[in-house]
């Protein structure tokens, strides 16, 4: 048993100032699919656009099964007090031995630029370094999404450097920024 498995089978409610981060579910499928079918919200994330409901379903079916397992996963984003679900927010990996993960996210585009991801990223640092007792959390973003590394500075993240290349996303080798933060970096 790794010692973060209870910990992903039974992830928490995290409450922030506007936002309640809690397990995916699938009457999210709705909501996921109103920004899950934008071109613009998927080019810089692994996933491909939704094209039909049925996506958003098969997507929080993966992410669930992923829960059961007790593996990394992600918490839906919902919004105080409606709790509507506009994005997600999680953990790609987890290094056991190295006590290291990344992280990564993606937003409903009608809620861009007010802060949200900023404050949803900080309460997942603080779960990670807090709950999972890690030394090191990583994020990374394609070099053409600046918005993202903004994201991630506001946090702490540090820059270290772009990896040349480093993903094929829809069709196309993409140079990446490496951010980190570590536990005992400054948290912002
Ligand atoms: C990237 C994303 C998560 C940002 O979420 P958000 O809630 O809008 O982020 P915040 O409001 O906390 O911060 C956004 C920052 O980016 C800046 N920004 C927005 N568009 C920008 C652009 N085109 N170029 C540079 N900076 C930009 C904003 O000004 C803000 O920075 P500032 O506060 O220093 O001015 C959101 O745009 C998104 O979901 N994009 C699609 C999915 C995605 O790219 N996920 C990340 C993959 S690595």
């Amino acid at each position: 048993m790794h010692f973060f498995e209870g910990v992903f089978s039974h992830l928490p409610t995290i409450e922030t100032h506007r936002l309640i981060l809690r397990p995916l579910r699938m009457q999210d499928a709705a909501d996921l699919y109103a920004y899950a079918r934008d071109p613009e919200v998927s080019r810089h994330v692994l996933w491909d656009t939704h094209k039909t409901l049925r996506d958003s379903r098969q997507f929080l079916k993966a992410a669930i099964r992923q829960y059961r397992r007790g593996l990394p996963g992600s918490f839906a984003i919902t919004l105080k007090p409606s709790g509507r679900m506009i994005g997600t927010i999680g953990f790609m990996w987890v290094n056991i031995d190295h006590k290291s993960a990344e992280v990564g996210y993606s937003l409903n585009r009608d809620f861009w630029n007010q802060g949200l991801m900023t404050e949803a990223l900080r309460a997942v640092i603080a779960f990670g370094f807090d709950e999972l007792c890690l030394n090191r959390i990583e994020a990374q973003h394609e070099t053409d999404n600046p918005a993202s590394g903004r994201v991630m500075i506001h946090t702490g993240m540090q820059y270290e450097g772009t990896m040349r290349q480093r993903l094929m996303n829809k069709g196309r080798y993409v140079d990446v920024r490496q951010y980190a933060i570590l536990r005992s970096d400054p948290r912002k």
